[in-house]
């Protein structure tokens, strides 16, 4: 398998209202952390992410994390 692309290196913060959410898993989208599509034709697919009740997240941006869609701390030996 290859590399994701990383698309930056720090996760993402973000506060999400409850529902179904797509994290990127590719690297490629331009709607960072969430997933836009571009990884068609790849061998990545996005993570869904189920959110009870609303609160703040930090989605890995570097795509590297071994808990995702969630930072574990990977970006930090980059
Ligand atoms: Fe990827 Fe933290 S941003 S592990
Ligand atoms: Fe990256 Fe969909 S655009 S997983």
């Amino acid at each position: 398998m290859s590399e994701p692309i990383i698309a930056q290196t720090a996760p993402y913060g973000v506060e999400l209202e409850p529902g179904t959410y797509w994290w990127c898993r590719c690297g490629k989208s331009a709607k960072q952390p969430f997933c836009d599509g571009s990884h068609k034709g790849g061998e990545f697919s996005p993570v869904k992410v189920e959110i009870a009740d609303a609160r703040k997240v930090f989605l890995c941006g570097c795509k590297l994390t071994k808990k995702g869609p969630f930072c574990d701390g990977t970006h930090n030996k980059l």
